[in-house]
């Protein structure tokens, strides 16, 4: 059993039989032997792919990316969620993720000096649930014409409509914990 896996069950939380909290080792405090471990998994998967970026949103993908595209040695680039006052508009890629779960949407900004039609990018993030954070990080590479050469996920929802989402665009998906149902606040693994 993988480490996250092991941790998810010892430390996660689960609410209202559809959130997992992990803030004691993921989201909030981290574990750094969390990412050290996650990170392993990742360069397992992705090793051999060509990648020249890691791109994540901010906030709670910063860690594992940042650890990921160390591993690869390539740079790690986060979309910005609040507006940045020094960015033209002309000068950025942006688009809006609407949150089904919270039932917000938000812009997502990167600017167009660190993506291009050069770029191999590596997506990663720590919960992949409806899918529509990833999906809006797609649309941004595929904006500056570059190519998603994967998704890496630390939790799946798998109950939920994400990585179908994803497949459906042709995107190889790769999530460390895969997880079937959190009813009666019990975390089920995906066999
Ligand atoms: P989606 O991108 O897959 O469609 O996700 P969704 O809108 O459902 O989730 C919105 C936010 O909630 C995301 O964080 C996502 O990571 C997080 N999330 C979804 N399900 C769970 C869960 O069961 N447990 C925890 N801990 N988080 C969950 P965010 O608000 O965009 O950003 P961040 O600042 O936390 O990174
Ligand atoms: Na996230
Ligand atoms: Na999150």
């Amino acid at each position: 059993m993988s480490y996250l896996k092991e941790r998810i069950l010892q430390d996660g939380r689960v609410f209202e039989n559809n959130v997992l909290k992990v803030d004691s080792f993921l989201n909030h405090q981290i574990d750094p032997q969390v990412m050290v471990e996650v990170v392993k998994e990742f360069e397992r998967y992705f090793k051999g792919k060509k990648i020249t970026k890691v791109l994540t949103v901010e906030a709670s993908g910063i860690a594992p990316a940042i650890l990921v595209a160390e591993a690869f040695k390539v740079p790690m680039l986060f979309a910005k969620k609040m507006e940045p006052s020094t960015m033209q508009k002309s000068s950025r890629y942006e688009t809006i993720v609407h949150s089904y779960t919270k039932n917000i949407s938000t812009k997502i900004i990167v600017s167009k000096e660190y993506l291009d039609a050069k770029d191999h990018v590596l997506i990663i993030d720590d919960f992949l649930a409806n899918g529509q954070a990833a999906k809006g990080l797609i649309d941004i590479v595929n904006q500056a014409g570059g190519t998603v050469a994967g998704v890496g996920i630390c939790i799946e929802k798998s109950f939920q409509t994400g990585r179908q989402l994803l497949e459906e665009m042709g995107v190889d998906v790769y999530s460390i914990c895969r997880i079937a149902s959190l009813e009666n606040n019990q975390v089920t693994f995906v066999e």
